[in-house]
């Protein structure tokens, strides 16, 4: 099979790293290949934060719901949405006086361009991924860096286009993660359609369904009050406390961009 067909199909998270450090070269080539993914009209919409402080990885622990692994991570890099740098640019070029002088106002960056941001930020994320990846280093995304807008937006230094849309651990797997086996995944039946968008009933989500089902709960009837995987999920994640606060923390944030 093509090599980088094997890659993408073999990918899976890495949450346990050898102590090895990334040498100067392979972080450089890494950063090389990341910086080439698709931008929104190559305007790179994006920044990256190297973390190597300590400290500041130990706070990520903690800001990023209490995940141990963040601090012995060798190489952390933070992906942030990013139209300050436009922004700034915009108005270093004069672009408020061509405005006052068509008669029309200057506008600031809004949801749309937000969105548009996000995707190249994390576009370049999944590049990065992919880089490292093929020269052996694991990685593993950490959405939880949507929490607690504030306090990251003080820990580096954000200004006010600027949103830490995703954090990345890297390091060399360890021999037992390497001989992990792949998470499963749903059949693409479910997940690719064919011209238009499909809505299922009760019957396709029990099919859907019942293979995992059967995995997790391995015969029992109920895990912790939960009956089946909806329940279950539901709970654990999208009522969980971090869901909870990641909408807080992206609500503060969006009404932050967009306020005049
Ligand atoms: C947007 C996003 C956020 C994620 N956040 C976390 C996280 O905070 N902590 C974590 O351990 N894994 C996180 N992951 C990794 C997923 O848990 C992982 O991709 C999923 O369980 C499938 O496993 P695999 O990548 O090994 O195939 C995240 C993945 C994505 C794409």
């Amino acid at each position: 099979m093509d090599k980088t067909m094997e890659l993408l199909l073999n990918r899976k998270s890495v949450r346990v790293y050898e102590g090895k450090e990334l040498s100067k070269e392979v972080k450089k080539r890494i950063i090389a290949a990341t910086l080439r993914a698709p931008t929104a009209g190559n305007m790179m919409l994006y920044s990256i934060i190297e973390v190597n402080e300590q400290r500041t990885k130990d706070t990520l622990v903690r800001t990023c719901d209490n995940q141990p692994f963040i601090a012995k991570a060798p190489f952390v890099l933070l992906f942030l949405a990013d139209y300050q740098r436009w922004y700034d640019y915009f108005q270093v070029s004069g672009v408020e006086h061509l405005c006052e002088h068509k008669g029309i106002v200057m506008r600031k960056p809004k949801e749309g361009d937000l969105f548009l941001a996000c995707c190249d930020a994390l576009i370049a994320a999944q590049t990065a991924v992919i880089a490292a990846e093929s020269i052996g280093i694991g990685s593993c995304y950490i959405g939880d860096i949507m929490e607690n807008y504030e306090e990251h937006k003080e820990l580096f230094g954000l200004p006010k286009y600027v949103f830490p849309i995703s954090l990345v651990c890297f390091g060399y797997p360890t021999r037992q993660q390497r001989g992990r086996e792949l998470t499963p995944r749903f059949d693409k039946k479910y997940i690719v359609f064919e011209d238009r968008y499909s809505h299922f009933g009760r019957e396709e989500f029990e099919e859907m369904y019942r293979e995992r089902q059967e995995q997790v709960f391995g015969g029992r009837t109920e895990i912790k009050g939960a009956r089946n995987i909806g329940q279950m999920m539901y709970t654990k994640k999208f009522d969980s406390d971090f869901a909870h606060e990641m909408t807080r923390s992206v609500r503060a944030m969006v009404q932050a961009w967009v306020e005049d």
